[in-house]
């Protein structure tokens, strides 16, 4: 689709990290941005520094696991700016699971999936159907990730579950827009290609008491920082990519209307390759073993 100046996008999880820096690339295209977020005070501070830009922000704290609360989202964006022409359910978190699948905490699991794909359903419930009733043209961009979106990562297994589900759902709702031959599209996001500096390694930050684990972790949460410094020290190269890239990808991606929003990576490639072949060949998954940790 166009994006032009004057159009509305609506990010979740917009207070920080890649959700951010979407809005400030949309607000610096001429659209104005409708901010959800469940952090308050980062919100606030996201809102008015687009602001103090010249961006026209209206921002709602929202939790995306909540049902009422998305419907609620969609209601007031429509209320603030009559129309809504790009939804981007990024909000997501890292589930804080521990050990094996057998003994994570099922709080981890229930946390993980209501904001990572029930955010999700609850974005594409409350917005798509106003978005196909305009008869305008809009796009829904989903964030999933390599993990999980591509390599189903047994270390981080709960949030690759959620991001596996992301894609699988984006399809479908590809497939239904296609089937409905609406002027609305549909992409799936994997930010990257590399590591991102963003808050998603502190995702406990926000997690709420009904989520709260039922039995306290056995080891503390390890920061960006800390898992940088001993990757280096094992002698591994880290490498990021910076978070206005992705955007760029997002509003490419939306205007030539392509589903993947998959960044170019050999590695990546890599997986899928491995993965099809698997599949193919009906062979067992050997290329799960490079994750296979003692
Ligand atoms: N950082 C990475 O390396 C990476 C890689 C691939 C995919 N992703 C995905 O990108 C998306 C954005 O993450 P990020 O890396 O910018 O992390 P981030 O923590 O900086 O941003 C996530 C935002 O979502 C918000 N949020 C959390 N729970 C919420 C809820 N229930 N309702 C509404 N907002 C909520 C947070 O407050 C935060 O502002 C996530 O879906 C994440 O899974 C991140």
């Amino acid at each position: 689709m166009e994006l032009e100046a004057g159009q509305v996008a609506v990010v979740t999880g917009a207070a920080g990290g890649i959700g951010l820096a979407m809005a400030r690339r949309f607000a610096a295209e001429g659209l104005k941005v409708v901010l959800a977020d469940v952090e308050e005070g980062a919100l606030e501070k996201a809102a008015s520094a687009l602001r103090s830009d010249g961006a026209d922000v209206h921002a709602r704290v929202v939790d995306v696991g909540a049902r009422e609360q998305v419907l609620e989202l969609a209601e007031s964006a429509y209320a603030a700016y009559g129309a809504v022409h790009v939804l981007c359910n990024n909000a997501g978190v890292g589930s804080g699971a521990e050990g094996r699948m057998w003994e994570h905490d099922p709080n981890d699991w229930a946390w993980a999936f209501a904001v990572n794909v029930w955010g999700v359903f609850h974005g594409v419930q409350a917005f798509v159907p106003r978005m196909l009733a305009s008869g305008e043209p809009g796009h829904v961009v989903n964030t999933s990730s390599g993990d999980g979106g591509i390599a189903p990562l047994p270390t981080a297994s709960v949030y690759a579950v959620t991001k596996a589900a992301v894609v699988t759902m984006t399809e479908s709702l590809y497939a239904h827009l296609k089937a409905e031959h609406a002027r609305v599209g549909a992409s799936v996001l994997f930010p990257g290609p590399h590591m991102l500096r963003t808050g998603l390694w502190e995702s406990h930050r926000n997690r709420p008491a009904r989520y709260a684990k039922q039995r306290p972790r056995r080891t503390p949460y390890r920061s960006l920082g800390q898992w940088e410094a001993a990757m280096r020290q094992a002698g591994r190269e880290v490498r990021f990519t910076p978070v206005e890239e992705v955007a760029d990808l997002v509003v490419d991606g939306i205007r030539e209307g392509r589903f993947w929003l998959l960044p170019q990576s050999e590695h990546s490639d890599e997986q899928i390759r491995a993965r099809a072949a698997s599949m193919l060949d009906r062979a067992n998954p050997s290329y799960l073993e490079s994750f296979i940790l003692d």
